[in-house]
């Protein structure tokens, strides 16, 4: 078994993903779903029927290395970088605060400018950066209050275990096609663009709306790394702006470029046409 379809086993059998719990438990759901007949059509066109899993994960392998299917880039964002769409103004604003250093400052970690070989932005510097996000209560492990899920520090991963600075880290995430997901970040605590966004802009300076306080009436800030729910510090917590403000300053964004964002990242899903927005 190669490395890719190795990868593509993984979310199918992880426990946090899609849980199934063996090879007969998933082969059932492909029969079930009615993907047994078109995987050894597509696969196997010789009419040779190989294990179903087996298929499953060979067609996931190739659909990877398929540039065309797997990253089509054909979103507007990518017809207005090469000069064939023009975004609205509303979508130009966002584009802006979405690089602006001093605003979103969101373009330091999620790139959105091509790369000098000429390579699509992929809307991820493929960093591990601690955001504090704060803690799911809707997962059942988290129901243990000594259970915290801290990324790159584990206890999923075990190679950096006990490495403070590391916990919490998280790899970012690519935004495109963003716009079309239902749930976000690590954990999936948030459920819409505008929790993500006001997350971002009044982390730092309006915590008791995002972590709960703690028995002396604090607030519980990052209370999904370990150390800062024991009342220690999360070192690695990020700074930057849009973070970094004090409580009682004002958001880094206001709702006006919270909205403007929101469009801009609905520029990022692909599947674009000119024709399908003429007129607008
Ligand atoms: C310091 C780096 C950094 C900056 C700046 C940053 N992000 Fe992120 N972003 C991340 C990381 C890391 C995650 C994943 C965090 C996690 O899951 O704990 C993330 C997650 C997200 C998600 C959720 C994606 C998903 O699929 O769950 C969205 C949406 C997002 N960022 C948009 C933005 C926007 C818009 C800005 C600017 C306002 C921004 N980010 C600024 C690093 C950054």
């Amino acid at each position: 078994m190669d490395g890719q379809r190795e990868q593509a086993r993984m979310p199918l059998f992880s426990p946090f993903e899609m849980g199934n719990t063996d090879p007969a438990d998933l082969a059932a759901r492909l029969e079930k779903a009615g993907y047994a007949a078109p995987l050894r059509a597509a696969v196997t066109p010789g009419g040779e029927h190989g294990d179903l899993v087996d298929l499953a994960l060979r067609a996931l392998d190739v659909f990877q290395q398929d540039g065309s299917l797997f990253h089509p880039y054909t979103s507007k964002y990518d017809a207005y970088l090469a000069g064939k769409a023009a975004l609205t103004e509303e979508e130009t604003r966002g584009l802006v605060a979405f690089e602006d250093p001093a605003r979103g400052n969101c373009a330091s970690c999620h790139v959105s400018r091509p790369g000098l070989d000429g390579t699509p932005p992929h809307f991820t510097d493929y960093g591990l950066i601690a955001l504090g996000v704060p803690r799911n209560r809707d997962i059942p492990a988290n129901t243990d209050p000594t259970y915290f899920d801290q990324g790159l520090c584990g206890p999923l991963r075990t190679d950096f275990t006990g490495v403070t600075d590391y916990c919490g880290r998280f790899r970012t995430p690519t935004l495109r096609n963003v716009a079309l997901r239902q749930v976000f970040m690590h954990n999936g605590v948030f459920h819409t663009l505008r929790q993500v966004m006001e997350f971002y802009a009044e982390r730092d300076s309006d915590p008791g709306k995002w972590y709960p306080r703690g028995a002396g009436g604090s607030v519980m800030k990052f209370d999904d790394i370990a150390a800062a729910a024991h009342g220690g510090v999360a070192e690695a917590v990020n700074q930057e702006p849009p973070f970094g403000r004090r409580p009682g300053d004002a958001p880094a964004l206001n709702a006006r470029e919270i909205q403007d964002i929101i469009a801009f990242l609905g520029t990022l899903t692909d599947g674009w046409s000119a024709k399908k927005t003429a007129g607008r």
